[in-house]
């Protein structure tokens, strides 16, 4: 299935549990708005274009389950549960994009009573979702080309079919040059804390039959010096005019290495993940998450961190514009000046 799904006959939102991931497959399917909200606050659902994804069903959801009988009841309704979702992660542009989009839809049928409103919010819920997957499959169809046969890359985060629709967009790079023939191998930053890297990217390189080995964050930097690694690839949750990324933290640590080893940093970045109303990464909201996340590690089932510790969690990191080597768009790939880039990227995404 896909990661985020619409169950018409619930109605209701389905998606997979990535939280029990890689040792339970487990589907939630969720009935009301807030619980999709609480979802995407929990990481249940996680990866900035499939929180868009959960996020507009989420709001069609809202929609269906609805006791209002007017348009205008309806729609304070919407703006009500609008509110509620765009408030669970502050970082990924997907979210407000995506219930930006499905609020037009919306609105664009208010003359036309609660059904015809009811049907557009589901419609377009669902077009987003389908257009992600397309999306993605371009993204790695313009980013293989950047991966030559028989290179090891590094990949932080997960990025794959789990953190979107489906197919992923850093990883669907990876995974379309594996598809076209070349042969490959990653190096998974385990991804501290939440592991996103060594549970889900190494639970998909697994399915996908990629060559794979999981290091520890901080080892990335001694594979580049020693000059095993072709090039790093990373998503993005947001990325500002100037081309500044935020995205998970350690990204910029990684990039640094990069930079002082002369390796290739690449961020595939659907154009609904660019945000040209902040000029630079300093104005995107970083998201703190609870410090247990850090302290509650448990080794052998036993915790790590002395009693009484305190700790700092950080969700994400800002990687300046001039780390990056190039952008994978899915329409196309950017280089460097990246401000005109962005700007007439989505200017041709928009018209499209
Ligand atoms: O906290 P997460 O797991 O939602 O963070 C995910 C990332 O940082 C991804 O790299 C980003 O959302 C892009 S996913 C295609």
């Amino acid at each position: 299935m896909r990661t985020v799904e619409w169950v018409d006959d619930g109605p209701a939102v389905k998606m997979i549990d990535q939280r029990r991931l890689p040792h339970r497959l487990e589907i939630m399917v969720l009935q009301r708005p807030q619980d999709v909200a609480s979802a995407i606050a929990d990481m249940a659902v996680r990866g900035a274009p499939a929180i868009g994804a959960a996020a507009a069903f989420g709001l069609a959801l809202a929609g269906c389950v609805s006791t209002a009988e007017d348009s205008t009841a309806l729609w304070q309704d919407l703006e009500s549960a609008a509110e509620t979702l765009r408030s669970a992660r502050p970082t990924a542009a997907n979210l407000a994009w995506a219930l930006e989009r499905v609020l037009a839809a919306g609105r664009g049928a208010i003359e036309d009573g609660p059904r015809a409103m009811r049907q557009a919010l589901v419609d377009a819920a669902q077009q987003l979702a389908n257009e992600d997957v397309e999306v993605n499959r371009r993204i790695g169809q313009h980013g293989a080309a950047l991966i030559p046969d028989g290179a090891t890359v590094i990949h932080h985060c997960n990025t794959g079919a789990l953190a979107t629709v489906d197919y992923g967009t850093a990883l669907g790079i990876i995974r379309c040059a594996h598809e076209s023939g070349k042969r490959l191998h990653v190096l998974v930053d385990e991804t501290r804390p939440r592991l996103q890297g060594a549970r889900l990217t190494a639970w998909e390189l697994e399915q996908y039959g990629i060559s794979y080995e999981i290091i520890s964050d901080g080892a990335a930097g001694r594979f580049m010096q020693r000059g095993e690694i072709a090039a790093a690839f990373i998503g993005a949750d947001r990325v500002a005019a100037n081309g500044d990324v935020a995205n998970k933290i350690g990204s910029y640590m990684l990039a640094l290495a990069a930079a002082d080893n002369g390796v290739a940093f690449y961020c595939a970045v659907p154009t609904s993940s660019i945000d040209l109303s902040v000029p630079d990464g300093e104005a995107i909201p970083i998201e703190e998450r609870d410090p247990a996340e850090v302290l509650d590690l448990q080794v052998a089932g036993e915790r790590m961190a002395p009693e009484g510790s305190r700790a700092r969690n950080p969700a994400f990191d800002i990687t300046p514009h001039r780390l990056v080597t190039a952008f994978v768009t899915e329409l196309g790939v950017l280089r460097p000046p990246f401000a005109n880039a962005l700007a007439s990227v989505l200017e041709r995404a928009h018209a499209s």
